[in-house]
């Protein structure tokens, strides 16, 4: 089987079979097929689609593609979440301590920042000292450890993920249904979770910018959970601005802990207690959803998921001192606020824009295997809604210098429109399916 024909076949929009699928991610990943080729295949499958038998083949050879695992008794009792991306979105900082305390054990697989996306892992890792590359040994013991743990694909668990989430970052092959649905899949069946949440983004911040999109990616989820024996609810959940209010890797962090204390923005605390709900009441801790919410908010208010987190971050070598004394997290050496240049309501802001802009500002790849900066990034001080005078303050940059701020600020002014009468507030959540 040559690569070629294979990307050939894809291009003209053949159905490739199971043989074919597991040749490419095999040859992907040790190399014999190299990332030119990879890059080809990934962009017919973009623009050719995948059916539903090709989609379920993928994940499944992505999630073999590592030295198959043995999910341990704890992982296979464990839960998982998994958001499809979005701008501004620590939901799982925040969603995964709070399970966790609860009593529900959580082993997470996460991603990088993909496109205009931010990502778990690069979030997590603003915190000084922390690994998210764990062995599937350490992923066991950090899990047997602190009820939680937060990883990235090792040589261990799902390496085709890893190789083709980061082609995909920079050869604009992301907003694609069927490489969405397996690499999310792919992970979750790596890392032994049997019960899931997803958490599909729609809007201008998504990869799936219609209901209808968000819907067919939701829908073909759950259909791969049914067929893969995995319990899969998928929550479509609003993405047409960003989550909360920071939108880069430390300041992420930071309000995620600001969120566990209790103070973060009301968003982003409605959405991790929906999808916490969701969690508590497929482990069985409850019987309806809505009957965890107490159940969380006493958790958080406690402070054990706070302590949940700070367990998670010791036992990944982590500096733990962090979730007290947030201001140990990097900063960035240009802090400046945008004043609102008009009176009025905002009607929008573009979560693509903004997730754009934090991007270039260095906390995004524009080349696979580039470094991020952690400092830097935006915190918006309205939603939709709000009503501000011309000179409040809209956003404070964080920037490495004053080239950026200026770039960053006229990009980020762009995201927004104004409206002189109060514009509807978007739902946050659509609608659940496979609950
Ligand atoms: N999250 C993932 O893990 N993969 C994607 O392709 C998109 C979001």
């Amino acid at each position: 089987m040559r690569a070629v024909d294979l990307i050939q076949k894809k291009r003209r929009g053949g159905e490739l079979s199971g043989d074919e699928i597991r040749h490419f991610v095999a040859g992907c990943v040790d190399g014999s097929i190299r990332d030119y080729q990879t890059a080809a295949w990934l962009m017919a499958i973009c623009c050719q689609g995948m059916t539903f038998a090709e989609t379920v083949e993928l994940t499944r050879a992505m999630a073999e593609s590592g030295a198959s695992a043995d999910p341990g008794e704890l992982a296979a009792w464990a839960v998982d979440k998994h958001s499809t991306g979005g701008v501004g979105d620590k939901t799982t900082l925040v969603v995964a301590p709070l399970v966790a305390a609860a009593g529900v054990p959580v082993a997470k697989m996460s991603g990088r920042g993909l496109g205009f996306s931010g990502g778990t892992l690069d979030k997590l890792e603003s915190i000084p000292g922390l690994r998210v590359d764990l062995s599937a040994a350490e992923f066991q013991r950090v899990l047997a450890t602190a009820g939680l743990v937060i990883s990235g694909q090792t040589a261990g668990l799902a390496p085709a993920d890893a190789k083709l989430y980061a082609l995909r970052d920079v050869t604009a092959t992301v907003d694609c249904l069927p490489l969405i649905a397996s690499s999310i899949m792919s992970k979750k069946i790596a890392g032994g979770a049997r019960r899931m949440v997803l958490d599909v983004k729609v809007g201008s911040g998504a990869f799936m910018k219609t209901l209808d999109e968000a819907a067919a990616l939701a829908q073909t989820m759950v259909a791969m959970g049914e067929h893969l024996d995995r319990q899969v609810v998928a929550v479509v959940s609003d993405m047409s601005q960003p989550l909360g209010r920071a939108v880069g890797n430390a300041l992420e962090v930071q309000e995620a802990l600001d969120t566990l204390r209790g103070d973060g923005p009301p968003d982003l605390w409605e959405l991790s207690l929906t999808l916490g709900s969701y969690l508590l009441a497929l482990a069985g801790v409850v019987s309806e959803p809505a009957a965890a919410r107490s159940r969380l908010t006493a958790l958080r208010d406690s402070g054990a998921a706070l302590e949940r987190f700070a367990a998670m971050v010791a036992a990944q070598r982590g500096d733990r001192r962090v979730v007290d004394e947030p201001a140990l997290l990097p900063r960035a050496a240009l802090v400046d606020s945008v004043a609102s240049p008009h009176t009025g309501y905002v009607a929008t802001i573009d979560a693509e824009v903004v997730g754009r802009a934090v991007a270039e500002l260095g906390a995004g790849r524009a080349k696979k295997g580039d470094p991020i900066d952690h400092t830097v990034g935006v915190v918006l001080h309205a939603r939709v809604g709000d009503r501000l005078a011309a000179g409040e303050p809209l956003l404070t940059i964080h920037a490495r210098a004053a080239d950026d701020w200026h770039r960053a600020r006229d990009r980020l002014l762009s995201a927004y429109m104004w409206s002189e009468t109060p514009a509807p507030q978007p739902p946050l959540v659509h609608r659940v399916l496979g609950a």
